[in-house]
């Protein structure tokens, strides 16, 4: 039988919904909208979109967006000292600092700078420390959005066998911590993992974030798993046009998974509108 096919683009919207009524009740019980800015450096096309989207979709949900661009050649004492200012600046509840960022600029000293209660992107190491000890912390948010994305299709992941196949610091490390907190058994595999196929097999949970066009075969799937795809890769089609497609061989693995998420439509809807649901969650930590 086919799988389900989970709607990224219905369940993220649904997200920024319940994102809009937060925001709507905290402006009518409190007076107070929460702010999310945006820092850009540089002229990355694709960066430039994801940041035009974010303020977009911010506004939309009923909240203050900062966009800051600066020159590809900027400083970076004068990014950090931008970041300083958010810090210390009360309208401003989340700090996203666009990534990648030149080659010039200390990703990790920009990072880490950010206050962490201002860090809607759940990078600072308080962050990823306070998530792997299951205390309350932001989290990134595209491993946020696939558990969104996994419970929609089954509420309780509670004793189901998970293999994160990938183990970046942005996704695969706290997809596994994310998974851990709804009591799966994790495995996190990756390029080094001996018998990879057999690994992917045993898993009732599959999160593809590898960054390889269709790795994950059809026939590495266990029938009725849930399989989230967390990839975007482009790719040339035999006629010369680009198409994207995910880490997963999505149509044979539709033939047998129990639920799939599409590329695209599946986990990339879900990323903005959970750094949304962060803003919120940052906005309300912060008020104590
Ligand atoms: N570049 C691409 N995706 C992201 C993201 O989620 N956060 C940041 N900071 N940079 C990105």
């Amino acid at each position: 039988m086919a799988a389900f096919v989970i709607d990224g683009k219905v369940i993220a919207a649904k997200v920024r919904a319940d994102v809009a009524a937060d925001v709507a009740r905290l402006k009518e019980q409190h007076g107070f909208v929460p702010g999310l800015a945006v820092v850009l450096v540089g002229e990355d096309p694709a960066s430039k979109v994801y940041v035009r989207n974010k303020a977009q979709q911010t506004v939309e949900c009923g909240m203050q967006s900062f966009e800051f661009k600066l020159a590809e050649d900027t400083p970076e004492e004068e990014v950090l000292e931008l970041v300083r200012k958010l810090n210390a600046d009360p309208a401003v509840n989340g700090i996203l600092v666009q990534m990648p960022l030149p080659k010039h600029m200390d990703s990790n000293k920009v990072l880490e700078l950010i206050d962490p209660l201002k860090d809607v992107d759940g990078f600072h190491p308080m962050n990823v420390g306070r998530l792997s000890i299951g205390e309350r912390a932001l989290a990134p948010c595209t491993p946020v959005g696939s558990v969104i994305l996994a419970r929609s299709f089954k509420d309780d992941l509670s004793g189901l066998n998970a293999v994160v196949v990938g183990r970046s610091n942005i996704v695969g490390k706290p997809m596994a911590q994310l998974l851990l907190r709804e009591n799966c058994t994790v495995t996190i595999a990756h390029s080094r993992t001996k018998d990879l196929p057999d690994v992917v097999r045993e898993a009732d949970l599959v999160v593809a974030a590898i960054g390889k066009p269709e790795f994950v075969k059809g026939g590495w799937i266990k029938p009725g798993a849930i399989v989230i795809d967390v990839g975007i890769n482009r790719v040339l089609k035999e006629d010369g046009k680009g198409k994207i497609v995910g880490d997963v061989e999505y149509a044979a693995a539709a033939q047998v998974a129990g639920a799939i998420t599409p590329v695209p439509g599946g986990v990339g809807p879900m990323t903005i509108a959970c750094l949304l649901k962060n803003t919120v969650e940052a906005a309300l930590m912060q008020r104590g």
